[in-house]
């Protein structure tokens, strides 16, 4: 049955003395297998449409370490391609894409209802992994929170300080929320034919949500995300959802229960002390060993990771890093990590 999958169990809201673990950006660079299988298909962008390979290095941190999820092998700025942005890569350097800066730009996009065109492959992969899984592992499908999404739709790049999407917000306001509510409404088809393609869960990933203040956090991290997990919970009852307003602080206390998500991933700039005492007080947390431990490894890694495992303890807990693991990661490390959360 799929309540007995470890991920979902945590999701419901079950405490287990031993959580279930994965890690973000786990298909990624830092394996041999990952940089092969990217070679044959040429480049990112070409492997994120092959079904066949996408589903591939979605499986390989699968085999190599046996953890509790498997998470979709594509990325976030998919849906600006899929909205009519033009994406690419630059080796070593990061995304690229047009820029949304007039209304004009704005009005190149195109509809909502086209999107799927460009996105059926990511949906193929799902399909792959749902039939290749083993039964035991959850299948996390995933978008970018609009917020995150826009600041690149914005800057055509990634940005530090998420500047220019600041800046459009303050100078044309009306031209700013239209975007947001395009991706808003992209982002919940998008999920919502992740979800029939196979998904068990689906992640909205917020990576810049800490850059949005007061009002602003309200307004542009926590009311898309409530939005979408309405939307979603409406049309696929029973599905969980995890929010990750990535360094929102003081914005987590309370993230939960006001957009109606089933876990809130946290970052490592909180201790889990203070996620024990103000997040998981609402339920279930994800999180939030800092990615370094996978670079430099040893007594330290041990040590955090018990620390976190013990302190979070008291109630669901999905077991994961701050964020993304690192090119640089020695994938011993990782095996570490598994092996101490898993002593119990
Ligand atoms: O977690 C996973 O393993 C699933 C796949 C996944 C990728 N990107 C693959 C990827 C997920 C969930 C993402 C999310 C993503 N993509 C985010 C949000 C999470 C976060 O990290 O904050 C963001 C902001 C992006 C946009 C993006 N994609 C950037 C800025 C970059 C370049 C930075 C870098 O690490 O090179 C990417 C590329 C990318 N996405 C890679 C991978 C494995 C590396 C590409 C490569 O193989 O060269």
């Amino acid at each position: 049955m799929a309540e007995q999958k470890k991920l979902l169990r945590a999701l419901a809201g079950e405490k287990q003395h031993v959580p279930p673990i994965w890690m973000m950006r786990q298909a990624g660079r830092y394996l041999p297998e990952y940089r092969a299988t990217r070679a044959e298909a040429g480049d990112f962008l070409s492997l994120c449409y092959n079904s066949e390979l996408a589903a591939e290095v979605t499986l390989q941190p699968i085999r190599r370490y046996g953890f509790d999820a498997a998470i979709l092998f594509a990325d976030i700025l998919l849906v600006p391609q899929a909205l009519g942005a033009d994406l690419w890569f630059v080796t070593g350097e990061g995304p690229r894409l047009s820029t949304i800066t007039t209304d004009a730009d704005f009005a190149k996009l195109g509809p909502v209802s086209d999107i799927h065109e460009t996105l059926n492959p990511i949906y193929e992969t799902l399909k792959i992994l749902k039939r290749e899984l083993p039964a035991e592992t959850a299948l996390i499908g995933f978008a970018g929170a609009p917020w995150t999404v826009a600041t690149y739709m914005i800057a055509g790049r990634g940005t530090p300080d998420q500047g220019p999407a600041h800046a459009l917000k303050a100078e044309n306001r009306t031209l700013f929320e239209a975007l947001l509510t395009r991706i808003t409404e992209a982002t919940i088809d998008y999920l919502s034919k992740q979800i029939e393609a196979g998904a068990e869960v689906v992640k909205i990933f917020d990576s810049w949500a800490g850059s949005l203040k007061g009002e602003d956090f309200q307004k542009y991290a926590l009311e898309p995300c409530r939005q979408i997990t309405a939307a979603l919970k409406q049309r696929h009852p029973g599905i969980p959802v995890i929010g990750f307003p990535r360094e929102a602080g003081e914005g987590y206390i309370g993230f939960a229960k006001a957009t109606g998500v089933d876990c809130v991933a946290v970052d490592n700039s909180v201790t889990p002390e203070w996620v024990a005492e103000h997040v998981q007080v609402d339920g279930c947390v994800q999180g939030n060993l800092a990615s370094r431990h996978m670079v430099t490894g040893g007594q330290e890694l041990i040590d955090e990771t018990r620390h976190i495992v013990k302190a979070l303890r008291g109630g669901p807990h999905i077991f994961n890093l701050g964020h993304g693991i690192t090119p640089d990661a020695n994938p011993d490390n990782v095996q570490l990590m598994i092996d101490t959360v898993r002593e119990g």
